[in-house]
């Protein structure tokens, strides 16, 4: 089988899905799939693009032990659907963004790679990842939280 890769998407890329990617790397490297795995994570918009992540996200990332400080947003392209087998939103506005680029993509399958992070939880009745940019400090470590078990769920799937 090919490789699994995954690929997190949010709406900047400077805030959730860095902090995804972090996390799921953590959890590959601890569970010794770190060479098994393929991870990135992308924005569906263009503001941001080569930027490190949001100080505040890098605060509250490496107070948990993420370092996340030689990331760099950019932008999620149609290509993504031949080169990703997990496509991760972090809420229905980025699923529906990335439902209409898998419509325009070759590979027939684009549109069932797509899941919201939410899906893989399994013990909130959130189904988005609140986007933290416009609030406080501690709805980055809401997102943490968030996103470590989500990130778990994914990972279990994924060897399941
Ligand atoms: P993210 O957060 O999608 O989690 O990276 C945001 C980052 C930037 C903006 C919005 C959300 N923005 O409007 O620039």
């Amino acid at each position: 089988m090919a490789t699994p890769s995954v690929l997190f998407v949010c709406l900047g890329n400077i805030c959730r899905s860095p902090t995804a990617e972090a996390i799921f790397r953590q959890q590959l490297e601890q569970a010794g799939l770190e060479d098994k795995i393929l991870v990135d994570s992308a924005g569906t918009g263009d503001w941001h693009i080569g930027s490190a992540p949001d100080s505040r996200a890098q605060s509250a990332a490496l107070k948990r032990g993420y370092n996340m400080k030689n990331l760099r947003a950019r932008q999620v392209s149609v290509d993504d659907f031949a080169r990703f087998t997990y496509i991760v939103a972090m809420d229905f506005s980025n699923r529906d963004n990335l439902l209409s680029l898998a419509s325009t993509s070759d590979d027939s399958a684009a549109q069932q790679k797509i899941s919201l992070m939410l899906s893989h939880h399994g013990e909130t009745s959130l189904q988005e990842v609140p986007d933290p940019y416009y609030g406080g400090d501690n709805g980055f470590d809401q997102v943490i939280d968030l996103l470590e078990i989500a990130c778990a769920g994914l990972l279990t799937h994924i060897r399941d």
